[in-house]
């Protein structure tokens, strides 16, 4: 080969490296282990048992990759040590974390009022809870989410598709339509965007998730819902008895989708119903009502959202808790169209 044809050569290959790199879209596929040096056969063993990225390897404790077959004590604690090589998991300066912070997405939730209260919206890489009655427009935002989470950066998107995990059976992708009017997007392509499931059962809705994140790997996605969360616990699990059960499953649950929010900086959004509350207060204030899942679902979530019903159609939305937000109120209204302002 000449010296011309070598360099075109070596040309080339940089210019393909370029156009993957430009491809990858945040976590690193689990393959990437094999340059590492851990053998194809135990990287498969690793994606059979759920772990399809770098980053869910680095970031789970040790013993959940032992329970995986065929992965023995020492396979573990080389496939860790590559792991933590490819994945930055040590200290970096608040400057550093500051600069990555104003990368952050906020989804738009259709409503301008309610954005605002938001500093933005919805934002991706960590998970946003919504609780409320029923009929307060829990559903109805995680429809609008669906298609603005779709459109570009500048008009208050994702740049991303959606997962829809259902486990009430309330999903209706002709809202989806009539929402992608208002945006001006494809209708059918809209919808095509959109990864459905209904979830059955805890112990399923648990297990979509691991297929959530194989398909994270393959597309981007910006939004995950899951409506609800705790629905299907209520069901699965009945009485005090087993009330630790199901604590502890949920919280399980929960962290399986915080990982999801950490490794493919998705907006994870849950909603969550609430029971009426009679105790010594109720006799002044009138009945209160809480969010299920108590402290597991209170810790779990970055931030908290509930909504209650105004006049008609309007309904309030107010920040209960948040790392940065304060503990505005915002009014929205539930149109045809989404969620969309209060019109005066
Ligand atoms: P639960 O799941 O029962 O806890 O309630 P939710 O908080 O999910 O309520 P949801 O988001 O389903 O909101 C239902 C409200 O939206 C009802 O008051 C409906 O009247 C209203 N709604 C649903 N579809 C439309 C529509 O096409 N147009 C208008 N204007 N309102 C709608
Ligand atoms: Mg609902």
């Amino acid at each position: 080969m000449s010296a011309g044809m070598e360099q075109q050569r070596q040309q080339k290959v940089a210019q393909e490296q370029d156009e993957a790199e430009e491809m990858r879209h945040g976590p690193l596929p689990v393959e990437q282990l094999q340059a590492s040096g851990i053998a194809s056969i135990d990287v498969k063993k690793l994606r059979d048992g759920g772990f399809c990225t770098v980053e869910s390897i680095a970031f789970t404790p040790r013993k959940d990759i032992l329970q995986i077959k065929g992965i023995s004590d020492a396979k573990a604690d080389k496939i860790i040590e590559a792991a933590s090589k490819l994945v930055s998991l040590g200290f970096t300066s608040a400057r550093q974390i500051h600069e990555q912070r104003l990368e952050i997405i906020q989804i738009t939730t259709g409503s301008r009022e309610l954005d605002k209260i938001l500093e933005g919206g919805i934002e991706t890489g960590s998970i946003t809870e919504i609780y409320g009655e029923f009929r307060s427009g829990k559903t109805q935002l995680c429809h609008t989410l669906c298609v603005t989470c779709q459109l570009g950066l500048d008009q208050g998107g994702g740049e991303g598709k959606a997962m829809y995990i259902d486990a009430e059976g309330t999903f209706r992708p002709q809202r989806l339509l009539q929402i992608a009017d208002r945006f001006g997007l494809n209708g059918p392509n809209v919808l095509e965007n959109v990864a459905y499931a209904r979830a059955y059962n805890t112990d399923h809705q648990s297990r979509l998730l691991i297929e959530a994140a194989s398909m994270m790997v393959e597309t981007r996605f910006a939004l995950m819902i899951v409506d609800s969360a705790t629905a299907l616990y209520r069901t699965d699990f009945c009485g005090r008895g087993e009330l630790s059960a199901r604590q502890m499953h949920l919280a399980k649950f929960l962290r399986s989708l915080q990982k999801i929010a950490d490794e493919f900086g998705v907006a994870v959004v849950i909603t969550n119903q609430v029971v009426s509350q009679v105790d010594g207060s109720a006799v002044f204030a009138g009945p209160q009502i809480k969010p299920i899942g108590g402290n597991i679902m209170a810790h779990a979530t970055t931030t908290r959202l509930a909504f209650r019903k105004g006049r008609g159609e309007e309904r309030i939305c107010k920040v209960i808790s948040s790392p940065c937000l304060a503990e505005a109120e915002a009014r929205f209204q539930i149109s045809p169209e989404g969620v969309a302002d209060v019109k005066d």
